[in-house]
């Protein structure tokens, strides 16, 4: 799983997805864990480089076929973050 933190105007978003890409379904990030970002804050596969949104993960270019990452949904409660479940059907 991959989880997003994005700040905008003093206030943080979260996204969570299930970590493969919708070319190959490579995990996201690199072989050490490091998650890349393009110029624009676009979440980048490591493997061949398709281009998601960090908050919705749409898909927004290259190889990833223009099909979305796999959302897992994220809710607060309190001080915690809650994440997932993770969609029924999803390979881990
Ligand atoms: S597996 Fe992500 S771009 Fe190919």
């Amino acid at each position: 799983m991959l989880v997003v933190a994005s700040q905008a105007g003093g206030s943080w978003a979260w996204a969570a997805f299930v970590n493969r890409c919708t070319h190959a379904r490579w995990p996201l990030d690199r072989f050490d864990g490091q998650v890349l970002f393009d110029d624009t804050g676009a979440l980048m596969c490591a493997a061949h480089f398709a281009v998601f949104d960090p908050l919705t993960g749409q898909c927004l270019g290259g190889p990833g076929n223009g099909r979305p990452l796999t959302n897992v949904p994220v809710g607060e409660d309190g001080e915690w973050l809650v994440i997932g479940p993770v969609p029924d059907g999803v390979p881990p």
